[in-house]
């Protein structure tokens, strides 16, 4: 984590600023402490951990479990399955194109995973910094070494997209793609990418319809068993989305096997 980071930084749990301890820029191993609750966040290998073991619940836990061990063949998956919608570079180029910023400004994807969507991201004319969150280790540990391979600066964080650790309207860009339909709180996940996002900023946020998570029941080992076979259908979260937004369009994308729901914060 870059040590200016800390700037944009606030308890998960109760909103306050925190303190950094820790040495070197970027810091790879340090405290964060909050100076409202006293609550402490370690920083392991260069990634802050902003999700204690029992505030894992529900499909958030099960997710964040099924992803760790998934992340070891997660990119090939994503490949094939993108292969079958249009092919990958194709697809993701597209989804990003929604996206919107000045160039100047911070990007923040929630969910990053291994950080597939980056090679389009980095050098896109008008894309600034980037930040990412995801609820599994084993992803961000994955998109730590690409990014350290390719030579990219990405903050990553260890979080629940349902409380993010940043304060209000830091972020010029708020991103995602491929977990939503079935975090615990998908209101509340919204609510928080419109709390960090600033004035003006444009939210987009893309996920597969119910035909494609039934693609998933045939396909991803562990998926069915995660909802004990009682899954309810998935219906894109046009409705949580609150109506002081401006520009909510909610479109069908990849031959109607996702959707893309995008909105702008009020300026
Ligand atoms: C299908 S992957 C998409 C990853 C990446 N966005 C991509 O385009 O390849 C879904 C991601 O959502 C993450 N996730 C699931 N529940 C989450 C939550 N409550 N908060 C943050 N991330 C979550 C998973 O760990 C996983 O990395
Ligand atoms: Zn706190």
């Amino acid at each position: 984590m870059k040590r200016s980071t800390l700037d944009l930084l606030a308890c998960p749990a109760c909103g306050s600023a925190l303190t950094l301890e820790g040495e070197g820029n970027p810091v790879d191993a340090g405290l964060l402490r909050c100076q409202g609750c006293g609550r402490e966040f370690l920083i392991r290998e260069g990634i802050p951990q902003f999700l204690p073991p029992e505030g894992l619940t529900g499909l958030n836990r099960r997710f964040a479990h099924l992803y760790d061990w998934f992340s070891y063949v997660y990119d090939l998956y994503a490949r094939i399955a993108f292969a079958f919608l249009g092919g990958e570079s194709r697809r993701r180029r597209e989804l990003l194109s929604h996206l919107e910023s000045d160039g100047s400004g911070r990007l923040l994807e929630v969910s990053i995973g291994t950080g597939g969507n980056l090679p389009y991201m980095i050098g896109k004319p008008g894309l600034g910094e980037i930040y990412g969150l995801d609820i599994s280790l084993g992803q961000l540990r994955r998109c730590q070494s690409r990014c350290r391979r390719k030579g990219w600066e990405v903050d990553l964080f260890l979080g629940n997209a349902e409380q993010l650790p940043f304060k209000d309207e830091v972020f010029d860009s708020v991103f995602h793609f491929g977990g939503i339909n079935f975090f615990n709180d998908r209101k509340k996940a919204i609510a928080e990418m419109i709390r960090v996002a600033r004035p003006g900023t444009k939210i987009v946020i893309s996920d597969e319809h119910e035909r494609g998570a039934r693609s998933y029941e045939l396909t991803l080992p562990g998926f069915s068993r995660t909802f004990k076979r009682k899954r309810e259908p998935v219906r894109p979260p046009v409705e949580l989305v609150p109506e002081t937004m401006e520009d909510i369009r909610l479109t069908d994308i990849w031959r109607g096997w996702f959707y893309c729901l995008e909105f702008r914060k009020r300026r």
